[in-house]
């Protein structure tokens, strides 16, 4: 672990979500509701990764207004601009320099090997660029600019940080100790939240069924209505199985905005069936969002303050990653006037 660019002692979290899609709950269990946890403790980075998501067709206006709701839900969700630094990525021309750079020290094959390259290609055969290709060296560069020590993020992104680590070790071993190699950080409940709709498919937000995915921004009778049409099996007992993929996913869900075990729930439930503890999981889901729903609906009221934690954020982000870039720049040898 490299230490020598930090000003303190404290360790630093980076994580980063896409403003591709009206975000699920999937993104809040297994990603923002754990990105508060760290603030106290860390030097926490949270971007608004714009860049990422033009690797598929984004409708300008759309992705405008998408990059003010995720910075709204960041705070929304109970991140304080003023104990952590929140931005966007295009705001920091560093993200896209490094990029560059570390393109060159990531091999083809690695990438082609890469799940979501594959997965995302087939579903978008009419533009399958090169941006998608090299989303992973992006990924990278974002997590490597801020020495990140660890990466709070969903399981479907472990390959991700596997490819960082490896990027920057081979730098690390090409040159002398540049970059921190930084842990991922993947929570133990809600790290894969599945489709209601196909519980064997990963819940995502561009699911086009709308039955598939909670939104955290659903209306309380809509979260309710999705969760009582979730897919299911013939069974009737509340048991977390093996095969059982609908009930365990619900089992799951129920766990991680109500904090109750397994066990516990189980006995819950006993004897209940299915109907009720669906409508539970929905009640429980709906109350959880409702705060951030009634904080985020203020926040999107008020465009001046957004864009004054983007610009503060951007400055202090930027600030950062110019040190980490600058000692790149010097170390692969190009001329520093
Ligand atoms: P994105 O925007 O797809 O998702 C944001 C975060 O939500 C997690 N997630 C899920 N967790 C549990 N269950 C699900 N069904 C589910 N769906 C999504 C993701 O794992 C992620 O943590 N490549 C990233 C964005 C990114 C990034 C970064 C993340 C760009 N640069 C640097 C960390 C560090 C992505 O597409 O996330």
């Amino acid at each position: 672990m490299i230490n020598e660019q930090k000003p303190t002692a404290k360790k630093t979290v980076f994580s980063g979500v896409q403003p591709s899609g009206n975000l699920t709950i999937g993104n809040y269990l297994g990603a923002l509701s754990n990105f508060t946890e760290f603030t106290e403790t860390y030097n926490c980075y949270y971007c608004v990764v714009d860049q990422h998501a033009i690797t598929i067709r984004q409708v300008p206006a759309e992705l405008r207004q998408r990059t003010y709701e995720v910075l709204a839900l960041y705070i929304a969700c109970g991140l304080d601009p003023d104990k952590c630094t929140l931005f966007v990525q295009s705001h920091v021309h560093e993200h896209a320099e490094l990029a560059w750079i570390l393109n060159c020290f990531t091999m083809f094959g690695e990438l082609s090997r890469m799940t979501q390259f594959k997965d995302k290609s087939s579903k978008n055969t009419g533009n399958v660029n090169a941006g998608l290709f090299t989303y992973p060296v992006l990924m990278a560069a974002d997590i490597l600019l801020y020495q990140a020590d660890l990466v709070p993020v969903g399981a479907d992104q472990n390959q991700h940080l596997e490819i960082t680590r490896d990027i920057a070790e081979r730098f690390n071993n090409l040159y002398s100790p540049t970059f921190t190699i930084p842990d991922a950080y993947i929570p133990k409940e809600g790290a894969k939240i599945m489709s209601l709709a196909d519980p064997t498919k990963k819940m995502s937000k561009s699911d086009e069924n709308d039955f598939a995915s909670v939104r955290i921004l659903d209306p309380r009778d809509g979260i309710i209505k999705k969760f009582k049409r979730a897919v299911t099996d013939s069974d009737t007992r509340v048991v977390m199985e093996p095969g059982k993929d609908g009930i365990n996913n619900l089992i799951t869900i129920y766990s991680c905005f109500t904090g109750k075990t397994v066990e516990e729930i189980e006995r819950e439930f006993e004897g209940r069936g299915y109907g009720e503890f669906k409508l539970a999981v929905g009640e429980v889901c709906a109350d959880a969002l409702a705060p951030v729903q009634a904080r985020f609906a203020e926040l999107m009221n008020d465009r001046a303050y957004l864009e004054s934690v983007m610009k503060t954020g951007a400055a202090k982000a930027s600030h950062t990653a110019a040190r980490t870039l600058s000692k790149v720049k010097r170390k692969v040898g190009f001329v520093i006037l």
